[in-house]
């Protein structure tokens, strides 16, 4: 058998129930006193690109923060795992999990699988491609799913590694969080490992700078959800009519965003047959960024039925990435 220039597969699991989902997330979103509209919904292919073009922006530390931890772990975490599945939950671009493939040799690929899954059929496309040039002897099977959903069947009966980067973790409130990684890591065994990276707490400016990058890649980031409401539940939102907002909440430490109605007005949503009223100055929460302390990291992980393997930490200790198994 040829084990060189596998096929990609890729299956297609977002279905009817995501828009019937999104509709229900909506509706309620928007009948809350503190509007708010899920950050999951950021992620159409425009959105996801949009997110890689933050991570290039210069205030953005997280992802090159996150990219030259993996480098440095890559070695130690890839010869703890031989074999297996790479699961990667909301995968995006590859250069991640491209940082651990290059601590492998060919023959160790050879007995690895790579599983991204992202709801952005592009976004796995385009990446799967880039990682079948780079190392034409892995396999890689992507499913475009919604990560937060039911992943039943992702086990088999090889060991597995699942992959959380990004921090994406923070975009979670503590119970989704903690409900998410039960969730997930439940059908996981003792000799699986779950990789989970979390930003850490650090000076107000810089996380102010992160979020509000001078360039407003942030600000049309956060401003096409209204562009995915638009398309998908035949909404007229006007996207001027809306101003990006991003601070960090110091006792909650997190960043919060918002997209604030700079004039009272209506907005229509035809699959909902709904209007929605703002008033001038009204804010829709549309993402909370959670940051870390080791203590609270490691309190959310513990609520989760999860215990820490290794603890990784950036030089500056702005990033961390636990490996972690099922508690005993
Ligand atoms: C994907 N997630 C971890 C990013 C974050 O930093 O919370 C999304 C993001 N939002 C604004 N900039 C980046």
């Amino acid at each position: 058998m040829n084990l060189f220039n596998q096929p990609i597969t890729l299956e297609n699991h977002l279905h009817l129930d995501f828009s019937q989902e999104l509709k229900e997330d909506i509706r309620r979103g928007l009948l809350a006193k503190q509007k708010r509209i899920p950050s999951k919904y950021f992620y159409d292919d425009q959105g996801s690109q949009l997110f890689e073009e933050i991570c290039k922006t210069p205030e953005y530390y997280v992802t090159r923060t996150e990219l030259e931890l993996l480098e440095s772990i890559a070695e130690d975490l890839m010869q703890g795992f031989q074999e297996g599945d790479l699961v990667e939950l909301g995968s995006g671009a590859h250069w991640k999990i491209q940082r651990l493939l290059e601590a492998t040799d060919s023959a160790q690929r050879q007995r690895l699988r790579y599983l991204p899954i992202d709801v952005s059929q592009e976004a796995i496309r385009v990446s799967s491609q880039a990682l079948q040039r780079r190392f034409p002897d892995l396999a890689i099977h992507g499913h475009i799913a919604d990560f937060t959903g039911n992943l039943i069947g992702l086990k088999q009966s090889r060991p597995l590694m699942m992959i959380l980067f990004g921090s994406s973790i923070g975009n979670f409130e503590f119970d989704e969080a903690r409900d998410f990684l039960r969730r997930v890591t439940a059908d996981l065994t003792q000799e699986d490992r779950f990789l989970l990276s979390v930003d850490r707490v650090k000076p107000a400016s810089v996380l102010h700078a992160a979020y509000n990058d001078q360039a407003g890649v942030t600000a049309a980031f956060n401003k096409n959800v209204l562009t995915v409401l638009n398309r998908q539940l035949e909404a007229d939102f006007v996207l001027e009519d809306f101003a990006h907002k991003a601070f960090f909440n110091l006792e909650a430490e997190r960043v919060e965003m918002h997209l604030v109605a700079q004039r009272p007005l209506r907005a229509r949503v035809k699959h909902l047959d709904m209007e929605f009223e703002f008033a001038e100055g009204e804010s829709i929460h549309t993402e909370i960024s959670q940051k870390y302390s080791k203590e609270s990291a490691l309190a959310l992980v513990q609520a989760a039925g999860l215990q820490l393997v290794r603890w990784y930490h950036a030089q500056d200790e702005w990033f961390s990435i636990m490996e972690l198994q099922k508690a005993n």
